[in-house]
Formats: structure tokens, C-alpha cells, sequence
């Protein structure tokens, strides 16, 4: 299999001047956030709308994948599909992130930077879109096929699926976050799949990342107690091989070790009473 290569990217797309941008936006880092990790019922309602356009971007993005595709055209539709709904896309900016999403192809685990690659048949693709509007952040990913997948990426992708949704599943109130790591790196053994560490999921809210960190892995220390209204996202990254990771010489895009393929899910949610709400749905 060939290995992804960076193509040319394009310009900077530019967001009419009427939709608010996120603070980190022409700055270096964003600022901490030293919020709480519980939010408000007014923020949760927020983020359900930041989070719908969040999540039919990516459907709008994946509506074109075919071979001859570049991956920057997908990055071309997400961005004006979320200008016109008056969202900004939080990646453009953030901490010189250059695209309005992320397209992690084959062996990229994520961070992949929409370029002039065009995609080939047989190619597994995450699409991961995070919107900001009215002050809050909607993120989420998607794993697709373009063209014919093989058996291995399609049992890869539809298992990465079931991971999350497993993971999301065991969101209760009161358990330890360490649950969620705990289903998801269960139900990937049963493969064989590596489980990625060197990213995790996040607390979201009025920040990007909030600095609550959700690890897809078995993390016993990992002990901070799940409560009513935490809103944050649940995103493994499975590997076929080797869950170790290194980064281009463009600082974003992470790749396998051994160039095994990988596929990614993410939703943003939030904590009810009795389980978890996905705020990034339609
Ligand atoms: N959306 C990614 C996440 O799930 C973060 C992308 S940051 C970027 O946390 F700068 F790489 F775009
Ligand atoms: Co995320
Ligand atoms: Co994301």
C-alpha cells in the first residue's frame, strides 16, 4: 500500500467578518480555561446547535468523497457549509492549525491537513469537524470509505464505530471517567487493534479543550468522578497494528509507526441523570 504524502494546500479560506471567532484565533495558544468541567443548562443548549452544524458538516464533506477527491475540496465544502450557518470553524486558527477540519487518510491517525492530495479507491478517511457558535464548541469525527474498502478497513472502521458508542454508553454519573477507556480498549482486544494513547478525548465547552482529559485506554489512576452536565467527547483512534504514533515534519499530521491503517469516531456529550446525551446529532 502506498504511503499518504503531503500535497500542496491552499490558501487560507477567509470567514465573513459577521461571525464571532473564538479568542485563540491569531494568537499563539488559546487562554486556560479554569472554568468548571459541569456546565450550565444555558451552555448545554448552546452547544447542542454548535454541535448539530458540527455534526452535518461532516455528512456535507463526506457527501463528495470519491476517488480524484482532494482531500482540500472536502475541507472547501465543510468550511462554507458551517460560514453559512454562522458558525466558525474552530480548527482554522487554532493554534496555527491551517483548515477548517481535519482529514486523517489511511495510516494518519488524525491532525491531517485537508492539501491536493486527491483520494484513491480503497482509501479510509476521518473527517473531524468542530464548530464555535454563540460561544461554545461542537466537536466531532467520522471514519468513511472511498470507493471499495477491504475487508480489514471495513471491519476496522464499523468496530471503531462500536467502540465509541460502547464507551458512550458506559457514561453514568457517579462511575470513575476511567470506565470509558476501560470498554473501549476491551472491545478493541478482541482484534488485536491498538488503541491510541498519545491523544484522548477532552472536556468541550466555551474552550476547545478544556483540560478534563478522557483516555480511550485502560487507565485505572484515571479516577475523577463522572457528574451530571460534564459535557466533553468520547474519540478513539484504532489502529489494525501498532497504536505508536510520530508527527510530519509539518508538526500536525500523526501517523502510525508501522503505517497501519487507523479510523476514529468522535462525539461531543453531554451528562444527563441516568447516561449521556450526543450533543453533536442532527
Ligand atoms: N478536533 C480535534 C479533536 O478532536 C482537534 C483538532 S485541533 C487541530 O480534539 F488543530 F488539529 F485542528
Ligand atoms: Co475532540
Ligand atoms: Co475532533
Amino acid at each position: 500500500m502506498n504511503r499518504v504524502k503531503p500535497y500542496v494546500q491552499s490558501p487560507r479560506r477567509d470567514v465573513p467578518s459577521s461571525i464571532p471567532r473564538p479568542e485563540y484565533v491569531g494568537r499563539r495558544s488559546p487562554k486556560p480555561y479554569r472554568g468548571s468541567d459541569v456546565q450550565s443548562p444555558a451552555i448545554v443548549e448552546k452547544m447542542r446547535e454548535a454541535g448539530r452544524i458540527a455534526h452535518l458538516a461532516i455528512k456535507e464533506g463526506a457527501r463528495i468523497i470519491a476517488p480524484g477527491v482532494t482531500t482540500d475540496e472536502i475541507d472547501s465544502v465543510i468550511h462554507e457549509f458551517i460560514c453559512d450557518n454562522g458558525g466558525y470553524p474552530s480548527t482554522l486558527g487554532y493554534r496555527g492549525y491551517p483548515k477548517s477540519c481535519c482529514t486523517s487518510v489511511n495510516e494518519v491517525i488524525c491532525h491531517g491537513i485537508p492539501d491536493g492530495r486527491p483520494l484513491e479507491d480503497g482509501d479510509l478517511i476521518s473527517i473531524d469537524v468542530t464548530v464555535f457558535k454563540d460561544g461554545v464548541h461542537g466537536d466531532n469525527c467520522m471514519t468513511f470509505g472511498c470507493g471499495t474498502l477491504d475487508q480489514a478497513s471495513a471491519d476496522l472502521m464499523n468496530r471503531t464505530r462500536e467502540a465509541m458508542e460502547r464507551g458512550i454508553k458506559a457514561v453514568k454519573p457517579g462511575r470513575q471517567i476511567n470506565v470509558i477507556g476501560r470498554v473501549i480498549e476491551a472491545y478493541a482486544n478482541r482484534f488485536g487493534y491498538g488503541v491510541v494513547r498519545d491523544y484522548t478525548g477532552h472536556g468541550v465547552s466555551t474552550s476547545f479543550h478544556t483540560g478534563l482529559v478522557i483516555l480511550h485506554y485502560d487507565a485505572p489512576h484515571a479516577t475523577t468522578v463522572i457528574k451530571q452536565g460534564m459535557t466533553f467527547t468520547i474519540e478513539p483512534m484504532l489502529t489494525i497494528g501498532d497504536y505508536r504514533s510520530h508527527v510530519w515534519d509539518d508538526d500536525w499530521t500523526v501517523v502510525t509507526n508501522d503505517y497501519s491503517r487507523c479510523a476514529q469516531f468522535e462525539q461531543t456529550i453531554h451528562v444527563t441523570r441516568t447516561g449521556a446525551e450526543i450533543l453533536t446529532a442532527p
